[in-house]
């Protein structure tokens, strides 16, 4: 067993006595997201620095809390913060809670992001539902020594993020006077945001939004087998023509007031799933 398997499993074992039942759903939050899940029905919380082998967030938009609870008769547990490649943290670091939900056999992961627009029909504020991503970080979760017991060496990735769980989104979304836009997720190592030149280059490869996350846990998430729901809430446009510049604090003020919406979008997802 790799030594990064061995510290998942003492992790898994710190959490499985605290569980009541299987776990259905877990879902990963973005920057200023962390709060997506408000109606959750909390059992409990545990500060991730008192997990055992857990990595540490850095980011300060970004909790670093797990949440145990459940929502409309399902069990579900919330990491609120994720890790980042540009904080320096490994792939296998990155995808750390991704293992812990494999070990503990959840099936559904839910992941959300806040990401920049490219699609020029998109406003800020709007929510895109991930169909397929390009991995422009240079990096891969399942670069390294083979762990078979989390998956096969070459895993499949012609469907990435599962349609049904899209179609129940795009209901969810319609039942609840939500636009939620469909689109390319273009996935960077970050830190810094896209010159002119990059964004016309991901609007050529047919990119509609971009962000620094998502992609490293959907790689690790299909290995494992599990079925994705990538949603991405837009907090601002990059228009190469008419370039305008981006902050943190604006990133997290848009993402932190479309909050609400992404909170009510997931909350009836999960009630149809
Ligand atoms: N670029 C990359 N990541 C982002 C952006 C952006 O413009 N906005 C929010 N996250």
């Amino acid at each position: 067993m790799n030594p990064l398997r061995q510290q998942v499993m003492e992790t898994t074992a710190h959490i499985n006595p605290r569980l009541n039942s299987a776990v259905d759903i877990g879902f990963l939050t973005g920057t200023g997201l962390s709060q997506t899940l408000s109606s959750l029905k909390v059992i409990w919380e545990i500060d991730y620095a008192d997990l055992p082998n857990f990595p540490r967030t850095t980011v300060e938009s970004h909790r670093g809390k797990l949440v145990y609870g459940s929502l409309s008769g399902k069990s579900i547990l919330v990491f609120q913060g994720r890790f980042h490649l540009y904080e320096g943290y490994t792939p296998r670091q990155v995808t750390f809670p991704i293992r812990l939900m494999q070990e503990l056999k959840i099936k559904t992961l839910i992941l959300n992001n806040a990401a920049g627009g490219i699609n020029l029909n998109f406003s800020a504020g709007e929510v895109m539902l991930i169909r397929d991503h390009i991995n422009l970080t240079g990096h891969n979760p399942l670069v390294g020594a083979e762990e078979p017991a989390w998956g096969i060496r070459f895993p499949d990735m012609t469907r990435v993020y599962d349609k049904g769980l899209g179609t129940l989104a795009l209901k969810a979304a319609a039942d609840n006077d939500i636009i939620l836009r469909e689109g390319l997720y273009a996935g960077l190592l970050g830190p810094s945001l896209e010159t002119p030149a990059e964004t016309r280059f991901l609007k050529a490869i047919g990119g509609d939004a971009v962000g620094f996350s998502t992609i490293m846990e959907a790689i690790a998430g299909v290995q494992a087998g599990m079925k994705i729901l990538g949603l991405s809430l837009i907090t601002n446009i990059n228009n190469p023509d008419a370039p305008e510049e981006t902050t943190l604090e604006a990133v997290v003020e848009t993402a932190q007031n479309a909050a609400e919406k992404m909170n009510r979008l997931l909350c009836d997802v999960i009630s149809l799933i």
